[in-house]
């Protein structure tokens, strides 16, 4: 990936404002952060604003997977303000030195889905997740296959760098089975469902997948409870 990074040394902020037109307050964490370091791709920062805002100054309860250096918990702590509930959990065991920091750390993986569970128990339920873990195809599947039934209704579950699914050494490949877009292009159709009359490719799901959107590496699945469709003429 070394052909996207950004100068160093060069102005972070400055590149944000300008390609995005983006400047809330992420945009001074992120690129003000200080201490534990975290990395992010300069487009999701205004992407995190839109779907993470609405949590902000809120007890909202926030899961991220994948904690490296600790910074990213920082930044959101920072961002979500003191009466958020964050989790981090990460398999390497160097970063339970940020437990008790900016949130709580747990160590696990995310393809261990009695270990997801333990720790949503001890959050007392999740409203936001953010995958940023190992990135591997089927990770991702079975933490989302995992969080998601756990997810509380008008929660969103975001899931980043899925530049990942078309890489090989991820699991996925171009039009690849395992290539994740190829399982949300099944939550599509299970979305559509009164539509058509083929079988539910995730029997359940359907409850509650109210919408999917897709941005470039991210993934953002939304959870609001499903009506049958029905429309009107009004005049
Ligand atoms: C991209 S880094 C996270 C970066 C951090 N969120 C940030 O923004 O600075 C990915 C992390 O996922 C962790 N990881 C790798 N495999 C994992 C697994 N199976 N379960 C949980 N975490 C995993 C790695 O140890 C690494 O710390």
């Amino acid at each position: 990936m070394r052909k996207y990074r950004f100068d160093e040394g060069a102005d972070v902020a400055e590149d944000i404002r300008t390609k995005y037109g983006f400047d809330g307050d992420l945009l001074d964490l992120y690129a003000g952060n200080k201490g534990v370091q975290v990395h992010k791709w300069h487009h999701y920062i205004p992407i995190y604003d839109r779907y993470f805002g609405p949590y902000r100054n809120t007890p909202v309860r926030f899961l991220e997977i994948g904690v490296n250096k600790g910074g990213s918990l920082q930044m959101w702590r920072n961002y979500f303000g003191p009466d958020a509930t964050l989790f981090g959990i990460d398999i390497n065991e160097d970063c339970a030195q940020y437990n008790g920091q900016a949130g709580q750390v747990r160590i696990g993986s995310q393809a261990d889905p009695n270990f997801l569970n333990k720790v949503i128990d001890e959050m007392g339920g999740v409203d936001v997740v953010l995958d940023d873990g190992s990135h591997v195809m089927s990770h991702v599947r079975t933490s989302f296959e995992t969080l998601y039934p756990r997810l509380e209704t008008g929660g969103t579950y975001m899931i980043e760098d899925l530049h990942t699914a078309y890489k090989h050494k991820y699991g996925g490949g171009y039009r690849h089975p395992d290539n994740f877009f190829g399982f949300m292009r099944e939550l599509i159709d299970d979305m559509h469902h009164w539509y058509h009359d083929k079988k539910l490719h995730h029997p359940g799901l359907e409850a509650h997948f109210t919408g999917l959107h897709i941005h470039d590496s991210i993934a953002v699945i939304d959870k609001e409870p499903v009506h049958a469709p029905v429309h009107s003429r009004v005049s």
